[in-house]
C-alpha cells in the first residue's frame, strides 16, 4: 500500500512469447472493494503495450467471478469469451473450470 512496507496483494504477468503478456492477481480481503485491484491492473497493462515487443495484455477469471471480470473491463480489457473448462481452482473443486478471458491489444 503506498506509504506503507506492507504487502496487501500479489499481481504477476507471465511473458507468453508472440507478444503476449498474461496477468493473475489477488488482493487481500480487507482491502477488496477500494479499486486497487483495477488500479494496479490498469498501470500494469498500460506499461506491457507501451513496450515494442508486446501486442496483447490478457487474463481470465472464474466464470463466477464477477468482481475480478468487473476488474479486467475497468482495466481497458474487453471481454472475448469463455474459455471452458480452462483452469483448476483448487478451492472450488477438482475439476477444470469455465474461464472469462478478456483482453487489450495494440
Ligand atoms: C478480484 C479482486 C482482485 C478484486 O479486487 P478489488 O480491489 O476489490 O477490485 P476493484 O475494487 O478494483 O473493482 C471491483 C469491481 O467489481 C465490482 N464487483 C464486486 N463484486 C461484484 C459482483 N459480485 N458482481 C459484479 N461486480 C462486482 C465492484 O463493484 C467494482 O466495480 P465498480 O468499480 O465498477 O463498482 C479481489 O476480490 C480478489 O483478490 N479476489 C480473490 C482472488 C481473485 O479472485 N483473483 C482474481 C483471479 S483471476
Amino acid at each position: 500500500m503506498k506509504g506503507t512496507a506492507t504487502p496487501i496483494g500479489s499481481i504477476g504477468v507471465t511473458l507468453q512469447g508472440n507478444g503476449h503478456a498474461m496477468f493473475g492477481y489477488v488482493l487481500a480481503k480487507k482491502f477488496w472493494g477500494r479499486g486497487m485491484a483495477a488500479e494496479v491492473l490498469t498501470y500494469l497493462v498500460d506499461w506491457a503495450l507501451a513496450q515494442p515487443s508486446l501486442y496483447r495484455a490478457c487474463a481470465y477469471c472464474d466464470v463466477e467471478n464477477l468482481a475480478s471480470a468487473r476488474v479486467m473491463e475497468k482495466a481497458g480489457m474487453v471481454r472475448e469469451g469463455i474459455l471452458r473448462r480452462w483452469h483448476v481452482a483448487p478451492t472450488l473443486g477438482p475439476e477444470p473450470r469455465d474461464c472469462i478471458v478478456c483482453a487489450k491489444v495494440r
